[in-house]
């Protein structure tokens, strides 16, 4: 089943409504995994400097046959490639692992390189935005986008860009579900899309939440698939990882059943306790020393 529904960008141009996060964490081959996740129907594909998935995601891509124009690859800069000679350095590297010579789109992962004692974040995210910016006239890159901007990150660039950010990539689940970060988002025509969409399998974003067990069973669908559907219905854009084809599976079959608005409501005053813990303005783990943490 090839993921057909569309999301409409800023610039004119779609994603597909659901893409398949390639954070390397469970898969025991990459490559193998997203060669899987081509064979289920996803064509968009998230990525990023930091997982080590770039260079395994383009070796699926060619050994899948797909035309290069057929999928969508996005990735990330890291935070210690923040800055105009950074970026460059790093988009050459990512282009260099992914084997393409065009990114559909690029991130800024982070606005702050080390969060709350990261003063001058507003000067360098428009530095690097800029640079990004560039990469879009000579051709390097199709559409620009962020990555855990909240708010007054987001006004930043947006008040200083000359290319708008088509999508913004957060955490957001029934359990996280960030609404004035989405409001804003939307506010501003920029496409939310949800990291972790399924609370990275942790219990009291699934099987340990009453709320969604409860839903799952009233819909005769799993936890998971509502949490995509919820998502869905908020006009979000999921990227969802999985590991085995019954999963990959499972997540885009979210089409066939909707969430009334009871339960929509039910869903979004649910309590917020499955975030994950980075935020932005406060913690921002080294990710590069501790692998657990992404
Ligand atoms: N921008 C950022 O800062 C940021 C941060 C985190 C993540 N991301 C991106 O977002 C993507 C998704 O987030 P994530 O990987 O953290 O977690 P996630 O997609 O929320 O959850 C993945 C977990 O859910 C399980 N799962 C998937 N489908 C399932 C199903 N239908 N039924 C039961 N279990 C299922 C997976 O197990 P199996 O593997 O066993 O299938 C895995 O343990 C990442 O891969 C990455 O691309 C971005």
């Amino acid at each position: 089943m090839i993921m057909n529904e569309t999301y409409l960008l800023s610039d004119g141009t779609s994603l597909p409504k659901i893409g398949f996060g390639t954070y390397n964490e469970a898969f025991e081959d990459n490559k193998d995994a997203i060669l899987k996740a081509i064979e289920c129907g996803y064509r968009f594909f998230d990525t990023a400097s930091l997982y080590e998935t770039e260079r395994p995601l383009g070796a699926a891509i060619k050994e899948s046959g797909i035309a290069r124009s057929n999928v969508i690859i996005e990735t990330k800069l890291w935070t210690d490639e923040m800055g105009a000679d950074n970026a460059r350095t790093a988009l050459s590297k990512s282009l260099d692992r992914l084997g393409t010579d065009y990114l559909d789109i690029y991130m800024m992962h982070w606005p702050r390189q080390t969060g709350a004692e990261d003063e001058n974040w507003k000067e360098l995210d428009i530095e690097t935005y800029q640079a990004m910016e560039e990469m879009v006239d000579k051709g390097l890159v199709r559409r620009l986008g962020l990555s855990n901007f909240l708010p007054h990150h987001l006004k930043n660039i947006l008040d200083n860009c000359r290319i708008k950010p088509v999508v913004d990539q957060m955490e957001l689940h029934p359990g996280y579900s960030q609404e004035a970060a989405v409001a804003f988002c939307k506010a501003n025509d920029v496409l939310p899309m949800a990291w972790s969409p399924l609370g990275r399998g942790r219990e009291n974003a699934t099987i340990g939440n009453s709320i969604l067990v409860r839903l799952a069973a009233k819909y005769g669908k799993s936890v998971q698939q509502i949490n995509l559907r919820f998502l869905l219905q908020k006009g979000i854009l999921p990227i969802p990882k999985a590991s085995s084809m019954e999963h990959m599976k499972a997540n885009l079959e979210v089409f066939d059943f909707e969430l009334t608005s009871d339960d929509m409501s039910m869903l979004t005053c649910m309590p917020q306790t499955a975030w994950l813990g980075e935020h932005p303005d406060f913690v921002i783990p080294d990710r590069k020393s501790n692998p657990d943490n992404l």
